[in-house]
């Protein structure tokens, strides 16, 4: 995702709305299909796609935490809406359950002026025996643009992409990866840091240390991050017993630690990870109890990280095991924040693959 033309049509798109409140009429945002190295529209497959983090590789990760930026300020406007994406269709297909990963797809949507369709697989023709495959063609046939896929099956956006028109992104799949809750964390870290040393946002993390803790085993969000935030330069130590880490660490570039506590005084983030039981066939641990003991961030735990530590979860959190309330309540706890930086997140992804509307966007509209 390294055009510069594309995060340049959506600094006007963002640049011309705030010159004139009310209208938005980004004259230089390219058009729906221009392919070209200045186009919104992404050029190669790996692009018209978000299926790994591995897609993007350090400028494409850059390239949408910039771009971010623009529509972070678009989200904290009296009606946080640009039409950049009008007359565009965003299907949101959930085959597992999700909160925040699918409503925030739908609100970045929105906010892009996009239309949404929401497909919920307990609900749909799947349950009269209809395949992933006829399902996705389907909707495909209505004619959206992008379609958002969730699904217990590792490397099922992938096979969808393959069937399909639209561009698709991957909302999570088994536990292979979730590469927007990659950037949205980046996207925070980077957010965090900037207010801490009171200076620009850095685009490089090499000094900086990320703890990743707990069920790394059953979770993509540790894969996308770890990828993420190695290609930006930080050091990535994955904590957690043995039973909870992939049976081969190969390309995981990270470090490992069986102990928290001897981490934690080295620890610039903390990333804490949901025991996703769900996915676990067998145990891994003796007992919730047990492992919150040893892996659990308690009050005194997060008492011994150095005082401008963060504290991260994708959510969601199970109280009391990976992490305590208080911690969550202190001032180094970036959960809340997260979830808010995934709607800017996500229209940069957005926007990034779909790029403008049919015919530009030279007519204003008054959002609503
Ligand atoms: C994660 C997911 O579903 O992969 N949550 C999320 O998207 N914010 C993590 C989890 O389920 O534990």
């Amino acid at each position: 995702m390294t055009s510069p033309g594309t995060t340049d049509a959506a600094r006007a798109a963002v640049a011309t709305a705030r010159a004139r409140p009310g209208t938005v009429a980004p004259a230089s945002t390219p058009t729906a299909r221009d392919d070209s190295a200045s186009g919104a529209r992404l050029a190669t497959s790996a692009r018209r796609h978000l299926l790994s983090v591995a897609d993007l590789g350090r400028d494409g990760i850059l390239e949408v935490l910039h771009l971010a930026d623009s529509f972070a300020e678009v989200t904290e406007r009296d009606i946080p809406k640009v039409p950049a994406l009008r007359g565009r269709t965003v299907a949101t297909l959930f085959f597992e359950s999700s909160t925040r990963t699918r409503l925030s797809f739908e609100t970045a949507a929105k906010r892009l002026s996009a239309d949404t369709m929401t497909f919920t697989a307990s609900t749909s023709s799947l349950s009269k025996g209809e395949s992933l495959r006829d399902t996705v063609e389907t909707i495909d046939a209505m004619g959206v643009d992008a379609m958002v896929v969730r699904h217990a099956s590792a490397g099922a956006p992938h096979r969808v992409a393959g069937w399909v028109r639209a561009s698709v992104v991957n909302a999570g799949d088994g536990q292979h990866e979730h590469p927007t809750q990659a950037l949205l964390d980046c996207y925070t870290i980077r957010e965090a840091l900037a207010r801490r040393r009171s200076g620009d946002a850095p685009d490089d993390f090499a000094g900086l240390r990320v703890a990743v803790v707990g069920d790394i085993r059953h979770s993509r969000v540790a894969r996308s991050n770890v990828l993420a935030l190695s290609a930006l330069g930080a050091e990535v130590t994955l904590v957690a017993p043995a039973t909870l880490l992939p049976p081969s660490l190969e390309g995981w570039p990270a470090n490992v630690s069986n102990e928290l506590d001897p981490v934690l005084a080295e620890t610039d983030v903390v990333y804490l990870l949901r025991m996703q039981s769900e996915r676990m066939q067998g145990t891994f641990v003796p007992s919730l109890r047990e492992y919150a003991a040893r892996f659990g961030l308690s009050r005194e735990r997060a008492a011994r990280l150095a005082p401008d530590a963060l504290v991260m979860h994708p959510g969601p959190m199970n109280r009391g095991v990976e992490i305590d309330a208080e911690v969550l309540e202190g001032s180094s706890a970036l959960v809340t924040r997260q979830v808010h930086n995934g709607v800017p997140v996500r229209m940069a992804v957005l926007f990034l693959l779909l790029g403008a509307a049919p015919g530009g966007l030279a007519a204003p509209e008054a959002p609503r």
